[in-house]
């Protein structure tokens, strides 16, 4: 206190007796905050009702109640809290047991638009979808997710299998802990003593000669480029199936021959164009038969268009035949056909069926020569593999920055069609590692959880009204039940 302000009669430095000054008896006195007290907090209660009565039927927009709006995909229902919520909020009763477990999205309520199917007829402990799939977190993705929700079973799989339930896969329990060197196992395909099981002969190594090999008639010496052969499918995914006629017709067209001699004139240039036409390849499911039926047909047409080969002295067939009669000189004709095809053919087979540069060049017979079933021979499926690691799935098409052989390692050195160029795991591990300055490393970004063939299902039944509100509709209301 400011001496000027100071009572100078005073004993003590302060302005009043202290028990004057400290109203000794102030907790007897009527308070007004005190009074009121209940009323007040009854009525902040009954204004806090009315605004979430508001704010739930007289604005529908309940989005004040959310932390952060939906996920991207689900924005077109969220304002319908009731597509998920579909019962009480369970934060207290979750808090109260401390018990994560405790959800207060039902699975049923996702799986009236997606079935959510399990993940493997063998796993066992619980899983709901929420506790995988996160809400309300704005735009980070659905899909993506810690690895933890795939460890928490894969780190001791073991304790987490079924071992009574039949497997869709026979192969040894391997824990998975995360995306390094011990964490992750190698691809099973090395361990079980890797082989290619295709049939096709095929040396890379003499097609990717650095000089380039000899293309087309002019034999121009062109160097062969991986995606000359293997092209990405749609989704830019995995490698289309290598095709006969898309990818070796060129330069190995299945040519065949027309015996006999022909004097200048039409049939001599028929025929030049004949042998210059390269036979179809069969296509899938098809056999050698296609080839003897296209031999046929085509040495048929020929004899049709150029009866004078047959030697008969006959130039065309007669311009008006009389229906139903028939003459002797059609019949000595179709006869002499018969057989001038069946000569061709008995000529033009074994270089194809039985030489080495025929269907032998790329393929091994299954049948005996000496005993061909119809006299056709059979060959081994080619068995070239679509997809090589299918507990996973792979895009090509991300990684296109780099050369095809930083991952196929060797495989433009590789001779024997046996050998397996695939990747190992140390490839891969190089880029994706679980640090942030490195690819994604979660389990999520090269596994599917779902089984992907039920899932695939087609089984909604919403109108599009039914949609935004989000509510199942009573079993066949929406016409499919
Ligand atoms: C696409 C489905 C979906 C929609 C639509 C949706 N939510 Fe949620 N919400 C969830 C999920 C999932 C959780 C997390 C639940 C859990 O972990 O138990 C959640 C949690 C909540 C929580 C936290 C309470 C708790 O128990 O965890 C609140 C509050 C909430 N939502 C409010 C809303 C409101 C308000 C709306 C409507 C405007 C809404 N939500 C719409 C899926 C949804
Ligand atoms: C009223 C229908 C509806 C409900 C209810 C619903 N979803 Fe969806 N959900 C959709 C639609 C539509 C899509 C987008 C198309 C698709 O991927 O199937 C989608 C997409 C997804 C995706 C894919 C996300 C992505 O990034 O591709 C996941 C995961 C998902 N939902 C999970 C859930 C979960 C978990 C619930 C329950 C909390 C749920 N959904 C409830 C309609 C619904
Ligand atoms: C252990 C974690 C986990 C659980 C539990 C889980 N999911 Fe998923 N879900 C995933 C992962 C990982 C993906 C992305 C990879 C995939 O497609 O399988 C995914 C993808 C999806 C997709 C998008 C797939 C597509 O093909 O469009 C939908 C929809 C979905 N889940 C719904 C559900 C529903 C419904 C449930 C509950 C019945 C559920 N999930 C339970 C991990 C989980
Ligand atoms: C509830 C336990 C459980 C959870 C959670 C779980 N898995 Fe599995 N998983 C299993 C079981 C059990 C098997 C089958 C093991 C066997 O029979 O060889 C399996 C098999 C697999 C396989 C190999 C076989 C196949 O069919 O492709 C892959 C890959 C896999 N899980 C990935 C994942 C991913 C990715 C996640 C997380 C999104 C996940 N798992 C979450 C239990 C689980
Ligand atoms: C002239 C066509 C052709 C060219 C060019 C070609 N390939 Fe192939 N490739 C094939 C055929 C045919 C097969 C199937 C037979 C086999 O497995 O050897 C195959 C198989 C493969 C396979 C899977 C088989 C396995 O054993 O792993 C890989 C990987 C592959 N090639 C990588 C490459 C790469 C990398 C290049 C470029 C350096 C390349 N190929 C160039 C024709 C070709
Ligand atoms: C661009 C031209 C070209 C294409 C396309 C091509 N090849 Fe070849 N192929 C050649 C040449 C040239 C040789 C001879 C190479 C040598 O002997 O040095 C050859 C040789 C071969 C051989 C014999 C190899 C050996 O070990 O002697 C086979 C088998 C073969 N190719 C199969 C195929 C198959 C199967 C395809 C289609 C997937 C194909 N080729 C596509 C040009 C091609
Ligand atoms: C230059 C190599 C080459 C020659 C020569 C060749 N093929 Fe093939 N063949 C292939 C390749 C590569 C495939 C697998 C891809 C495809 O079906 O186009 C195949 C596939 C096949 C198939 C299996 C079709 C299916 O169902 O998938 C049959 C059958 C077949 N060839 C028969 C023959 C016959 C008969 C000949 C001789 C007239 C022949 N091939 C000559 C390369 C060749
Ligand atoms: C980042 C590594 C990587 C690069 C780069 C890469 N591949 Fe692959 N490739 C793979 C993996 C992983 C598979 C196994 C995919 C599967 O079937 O699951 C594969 C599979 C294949 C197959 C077998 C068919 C298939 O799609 O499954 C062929 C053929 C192939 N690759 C050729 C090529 C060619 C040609 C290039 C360059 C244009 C290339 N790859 C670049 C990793 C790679
Ligand atoms: C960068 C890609 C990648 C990542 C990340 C990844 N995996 Fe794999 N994983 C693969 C490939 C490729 C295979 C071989 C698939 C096959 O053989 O068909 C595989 C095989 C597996 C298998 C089968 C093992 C066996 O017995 O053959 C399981 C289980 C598995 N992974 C689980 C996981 C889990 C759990 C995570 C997360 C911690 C994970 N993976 C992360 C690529 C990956
Ligand atoms: C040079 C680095 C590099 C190597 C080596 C590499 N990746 Fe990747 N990968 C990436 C990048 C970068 C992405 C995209 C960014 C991301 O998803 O983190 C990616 C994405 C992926 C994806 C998701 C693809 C998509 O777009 O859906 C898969 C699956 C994958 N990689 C598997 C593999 C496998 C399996 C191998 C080994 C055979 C491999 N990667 C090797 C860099 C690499």
């Amino acid at each position: 206190m400011l001496p000027s302000l100071r009572d100078p009669k005073a004993r003590s430095e302060y302005p009043k007796e202290l028990p004057v000054w400290l109203e000794l008896d102030y907790f007897r006195r009527s308070r007004f905050l005190r009074t009121w007290r209940g009323g007040l907090s009854w009525g902040a209660l009954a204004l806090g009702v009315a605004v979430v009565a508001w704010l739930l039927g007289g604005t529908r927009d309940r989005r004040a109640f959310q932390a952060a709006p939906v996920s991207r995909v689900h924005r077109p229902i969220n304002d319908d809290c009731l597509a998920c919520h579909t019962r009480g909020f369970e934060t207290a009763k979750r808090l109260w047991r401390n018990d994560a477990a405790t959800h207060s999205v039902p699975d049923t309520a996702c799986q009236q638009c997606h079935p959510g199917s399990i993940h493997h007829a063998r796993e066992l402990g619980e899983t709901h979808c929420v506790s995988c799939h996160r809400e309300h977190r704005g735009e980070s993705l659905l899909a993506q997710l810690d690895q933890g929700t795939c460890t928490s079973c894969h780190a001791d799989l073991t304790a987490h299998t079924a071992s009574a339930k039949a497997s869709d896969v026979e192969r040894l329990i391997r824990n998975v802990s995360a995306f390094t060197t011990k964490g992750h196992p190698e691809f099973a395909l090395w361990e079980a003593g890797a082989q290619d099981d295709g049939t096709v002969r095929f040396n890379h190594r003499k097609h990717l000669r650095p000089g380039g090999i000899p293309v087309g008639e002019t034999r121009t010496m062109t160097v062969l480029a991986c995606d000359r052969c293997h092209e990405l499918d749609q989704g830019g995914r995995y490698m289309r199936p290598i095709d006969y006629s898309r990818h070796c017709r060129e330069c190995h067209p299945l040519q065949t021959g027309l015996a006999g001699d022909f004097p200048d004139g039409p049939a001599r240039q028929e025929w030049a164009v004949f042998v210059a036409t390269p036979l179809q390849h069969p296509n899938r499911g098809e056999t050698a038969a296609s080839v003897r039926a296209e031999l046929r047909e085509r040495f048929t047409a020929f004899a049709q268009g150029h009866p004078e080969v047959l030697g008969l002295g006959l130039s065309a067939p007669p311009a008006r035949p009389v229906p139903g009669a028939r003459r002797p000189a059609d019949e000595q004709r179709a006869e002499k056909e018969w057989a001038w095809v069946a000569e061709q053919l008995r000529r033009a087979e074994p270089p194809l069926f039985d030489s080495k540069a025929g269907c032998l060049y790329c393929h091994t017979e299954t049948t005996k020569p000496s005993d061909r079933p119809g006299g056709l021979p059979a060959y081994a499926a080619p068995a070239i593999k679509e997809r090589w690691l299918p507990h996973s799935v792979f895009k090509h098409e991300t990684h296109r920055a780099l050369d095809c052989e930083q991952c196929h390692a060797g495989a433009s050195k590789s001779e024997q069609t046996s050998a397996v160029l695939m990747p190992r795991i140390a490839a891969c591990q190089q880029c994706h590692k679980p640090d942030a300055s490195a690819a994604r490393a979660d389990c999520a970004e090269c596994h599917v959880y779902h089984n992907p063939v039920a899932e695939r299902s087609w089984k909604g039944r919403f109108t599009i009204e039914q949609f935004f509100q989000g509510h199942a509709p009573p079993r066949n209301a929406a016409g499919s039940k």
